[in-house]
């Protein structure tokens, strides 16, 4: 009988995080700055305005890794501090309505309040740097780092879909249990499906 009530609680609860959680497909939140990744870390694409000058209005192509720093070293991913952005922009773009506004924080000393996009509920452990250091017994990534037609893409895309063509981020997948198991039963993945691996 307790048992029973313990397990209808932990679904109670676990629907309740679900309803209000962050990981549901479509979750777009706005930012205190505008910041694009189509932008920064998209390809360029290169048009000539009207004076005759050639200029990019694609992306700047920097690379996932240069801003998230630890995703392949430990659990979190995380996001860039400001000095980061000011390595560019102490004199890129300060015409730009944004950058201004970036500069403010920094200015002050204070952190770009960026609002968190994926936030999984507390009784999941998630680790960053076991699924993008998982090697097959080849040696080549479990998770894929190419696209269908064969091109590289980050390894990040399988779960958060193409960022480097995203004004605004978004929750590409509903980062749900079902999801995660999904992923871990392919025969190709030998990923562990016990519950303690995820409920620790
Ligand atoms: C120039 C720095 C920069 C680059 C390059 C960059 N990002 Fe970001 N990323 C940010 C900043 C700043 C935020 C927080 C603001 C936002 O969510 O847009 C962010 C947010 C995110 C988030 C959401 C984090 C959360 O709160 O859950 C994901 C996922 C993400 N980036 C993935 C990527 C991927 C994948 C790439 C490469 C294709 C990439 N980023 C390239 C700076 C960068
Ligand atoms: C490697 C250099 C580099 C880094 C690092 C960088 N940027 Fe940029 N950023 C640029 C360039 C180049 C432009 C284009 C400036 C222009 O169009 O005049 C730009 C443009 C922008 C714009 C203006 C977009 C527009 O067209 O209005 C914003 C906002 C911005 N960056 C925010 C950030 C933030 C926030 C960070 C840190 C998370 C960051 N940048 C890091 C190079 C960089
Ligand atoms: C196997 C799926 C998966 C892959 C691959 C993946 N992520 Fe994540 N990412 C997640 C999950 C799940 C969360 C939410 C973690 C949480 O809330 O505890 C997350 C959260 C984040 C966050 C928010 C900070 C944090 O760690 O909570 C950033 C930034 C991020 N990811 C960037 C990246 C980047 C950059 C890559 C590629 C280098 C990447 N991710 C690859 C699943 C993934
Ligand atoms: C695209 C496939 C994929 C998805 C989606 C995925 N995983 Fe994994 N996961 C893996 C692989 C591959 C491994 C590594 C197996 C190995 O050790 O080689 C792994 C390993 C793990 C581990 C073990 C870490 C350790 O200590 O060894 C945890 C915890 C985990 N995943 C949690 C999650 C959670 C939680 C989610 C959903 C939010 C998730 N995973 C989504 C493929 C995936
Ligand atoms: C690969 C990772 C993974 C494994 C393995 C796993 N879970 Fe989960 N579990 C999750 C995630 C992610 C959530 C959060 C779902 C959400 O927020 O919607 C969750 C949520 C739950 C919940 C809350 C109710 C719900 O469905 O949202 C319960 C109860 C639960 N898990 C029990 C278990 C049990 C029992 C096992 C073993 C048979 C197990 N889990 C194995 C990832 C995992």
């Amino acid at each position: 009988m307790r048992l029973i009530a313990l397990v209808l609680a932990a679904v109670a609860a676990g629907s309740l995080a679900y309803a209000f959680s962050n990981v549901r497909k479509g979750y777009e939140p706005r930012q205190p700055i505008a910041f694009s990744h189509r932008r920064m870390a998209g390809p360029p694409v290169m048009q000539v305005n009207a004076q005759g000058q050639e200029v990019n209005v694609g992306g700047f192509g920097i690379a996932c890794v240069y801003c998230h720093t630890m995703p392949y070293k430990g659990r979190h991913s995380t996001l860039p501090s400001t000095a980061v952005c000011m390595n560019c922009h102490s004199n890129v773009g300060l015409d730009k309505e944004w950058v201004l506004k970036m500069k403010d924080y920094w200015d002050r000393g204070e952190p770009i309040p960026w609002v968190k996009v994926h936030d999984l509920a507390d009784f999941v452990y998630f680790d960053h740097s076991a699924h993008l250091n998982a090697k097959d017994a080849s040696g080549h990534p479990k998770l894929p780092v190419t696209d269908e037609a064969g091109q590289p893409m980050p390894a990040c895309q399988t779960c958060h879909g193409k960022v480097q063509e995203m004004e605004i981020v978004s929750v590409q997948q509903n980062f749900n249990m079902q999801w995660c198991l999904d992923c871990h039963r392919k025969p190709e993945m030998q990923a562990p499906t016990d519950c303690i691996t995820c409920h620790r």
